[in-house]
């Protein structure tokens, strides 16, 4: 509850990008403020659509520098997961359905000196990664459905953000709470409120004209500076 807001991390999602120009893309949200970028993996199996394997991110990571956060929409994850790791991949999240063994998946991506990702659907429970938290480095919470952007927010996650921010400090861990889906400047706010330090946003940010102006306009407002004292000088 007390956990405030500062500057969360902006992790803009290329699935909203234009998939003719991802160098082009991934590059102009690293120059308009990008913390991270989100690179949404899907099978057609796990959820039902298709974007992306190990080559396209080996073929992004020589235009970016920023971190490259691979959200596994695939199951099963583990036989990919090495090749994501070396196709340059920092940060490695999977869904807990989408493997028998949590556990020994987190330790694998942890084992290839990557960060290890939880990813909890809305129906999933905190209780899942309740056992975890001394391997894991994220949990992203999910705010939609996974397989599409462009959906609209499920504010019924709030409370589970806010959930998850409470187990997560109580078991004294620094773990990043991630949220992905429908994140807008007019859901961020109550996102941050609960607990999240990482916003992901594809619509908001690839969608928009101006990258920089979208980016911002999801950081909390920076507090006004003093006004000068008039007259004088
Ligand atoms: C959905 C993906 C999201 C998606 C979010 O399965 O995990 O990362 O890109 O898109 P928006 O921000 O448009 O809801
Ligand atoms: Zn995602």
């Amino acid at each position: 509850m007390s956990h405030a807001p500062t500057r969360p991390l902006i992790a803009p999602s290329l699935l909203a990008a234009d998939f003719a120009y991802l160098a082009d893309e991934a590059a102009a949200v690293e120059r308009a403020g990008a913390d991270w970028l989100h690179l949404d993996i899907m099978d057609g199996h796990f959820v039902p659509n298709i974007t992306f394997g190990p080559l396209v991110v080996k073929a992004l990571r020589r235009h970016t520098s920023l971190p490259l956060d691979a959200h596994l929409m695939i199951a099963p994850a583990d036989p990919y997961i090495a090749a994501f790791a070396e196709a340059g991949a920092d940060h490695i999240s999977v869904h807990p359905e989408s493997g028998p063994h949590l556990h020994r998946t987190l330790q694998l991506i942890r084992s290839l000196g990557k960060k290890s990702g939880v990813v909890l659907n809305p129906a999933t429970p905190i209780e899942a990664v309740a056992h975890v938290l001394d391997i894991t480095d994220i949990i992203m919470v999910m705010t939609v459905n996974p397989g599409f952007g462009g959906q609209a927010f499920l504010a019924s996650q709030l409370e589970k953000i806010a959930a998850l921010r409470r187990l997560i400090d109580a078991a004294g861990h620094n773990i990043i709470i991630q949220v992905d889906g429908g994140i807008t400047p007019k859901t961020a706010p109550a996102v941050l409120a609960a607990g999240a330090t990482c916003l992901i946003a594809g619509t908001a940010v690839y969608g928009a004209p101006d990258y920089a102006a979208a980016i911002t306009a999801l950081r909390p407002a920076l507090p006004q500076a003093p006004q000068l004292a008039a007259g004088g000088g």
